[in-house]
């Protein structure tokens, strides 16, 4: 008697769900026996349906934002087989693949030359190293663009992101330069100093290298004892501005060149070798922290003593062998 009261009860509340269970009469034991399952409790029930429910929106909201990133990953993908496709040289090497580009500028259509491939490096140097004057060399060639001190400006390098930016814009031509060309553009780059966030960000700045195909050039300079001396004399026409009241950072005569180089500067013996040993390690570290891109290391001395390295390792290289990288990689 008991037991089909509690039955009554179960059957009740069922009811009350909406019909589900409407065709169950509490006095017909035999057909509720046999449902056992439609006679749980009506919080059981809405537990149960509010966790399914939860559940699939939980669902649908992932799939939701998984779909929209293999959309978007999609979507680069196929862009960037329809920027390939018409423009593929099946003679160019699979190795070389990564490291010729086809970008698409936002500010202008590349027109005859979208299919003219582009490689992007970067100068990585120190301060009064001979950048200024290599990078003179590259963007004589008519279809090398080298962008200058880029990063100069701090904000440009305030965070990665910034950094990333920067880049993207750079190697995607919409960059505004001097270096600019006319031509079709075959190489594009920056000079970019090791303390201009080069460094700081090395770890991302070596995976975007990498995940873009950009060559790093490496200029040093051996005799540091020169650069300490050229970073002296620089400071002081910085102050003094010795030509005509302006500062030359880098001369264009000899003439110029002589009178800037009037100045004797005076080292402080106590710091020199601080000095020295502390812009080494720069240079040694920064050889480490980029050993895995590709990257080739050239010396200030060796390029002026033989400017047949600079231009073989750099400018023919690039441009008169398409299949050739900007430089030689040493990886
Ligand atoms: C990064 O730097 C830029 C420029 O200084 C700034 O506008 C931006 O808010 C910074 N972003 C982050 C995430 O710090
Ligand atoms: C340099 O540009 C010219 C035309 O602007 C183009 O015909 C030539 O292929 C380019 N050179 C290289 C190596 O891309
Ligand atoms: C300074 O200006 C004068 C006149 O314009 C010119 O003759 C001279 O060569 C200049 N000197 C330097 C160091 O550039
Ligand atoms: C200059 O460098 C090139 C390329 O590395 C080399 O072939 C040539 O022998 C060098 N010339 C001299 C004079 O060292």
């Amino acid at each position: 008697m008991q037991e089909a009261g509690r039955e009554r009860d179960r059957a009740a509340a069922a009811a009350d769900l909406g019909g589900v269970a409407a065709s169950v009469r509490p006095t017909d034991t035999a057909a509720v026996s046999t449902k056992p399952a439609k006679r749980y409790p009506l919080a059981l029930w809405i537990g149960i349906l509010g966790l399914i429910m939860l559940v699939a929106v939980y669902i649908f909201s992932l799939s939701l934002k998984q779909n929209g990133m293999l959309f978007g990953l999609m979507q680069t993908n196929l862009i960037e087989k329809e920027r390939e496709k018409p423009c593929h040289d099946p003679s160019i090497p699979d190795t070389e693949i990564p490291y010729l580009h086809y970008p698409m500028p936002n500010t202008y259509d590349r027109k005859e030359c979208a299919c003219t491939g582009v490689r992007f490096f970067a100068i990585l140097s120190m301060q009064r190293s001979g950048s200024g004057w290599v990078e003179t060399l590259l963007n004589s060639h008519p279809n090398i663009s080298s962008n200058g001190e880029i990063f100069s400006v701090k904000e440009r390098r305030s965070n990665i992101t910034a950094i990333t930016k920067t880049l993207d814009r750079l190697y995607n031509l919409d960059w505004y330069s001097s270096a600019a060309k006319n031509e079709c553009t075959a190489a594009v780059g920056l000079k970019w100093m090791l303390n201009q966030g080069l460094m700081k960000h090395h770890q991302e700045i070596v995976e975007y290298f990498n995940r873009r195909g950009v060559s790093a050039i490496f200029l040093l300079r051996r005799n540091l004892l020169r650069r300490y001396v050229s970073i002296l004399a620089n400071a002081h026409d910085s102050a003094m501005k010795q030509l005509n009241g302006t500062h030359k950072a880098h001369v264009h005569s000899k003439h110029e060149a002589e009178i800037l180089a009037q100045y004797k500067p005076t080292i402080d013996k106590k710091t020199l070798i601080t000095e020295l040993k502390r812009s080494d390690k720069l240079a040694a570290d920064a050889l480490v922290n980029f050993k895995n891109t590709r990257h080739v290391v050239l010396y200030y001395e060796d390029v002026v003593s033989n400017r047949t390295i600079a231009k073989e390792e750099a400018v023919q290289s690039t441009c008169e062998n398409p299949h050739k990288t900007i430089v030689r990689s040493y990886r």
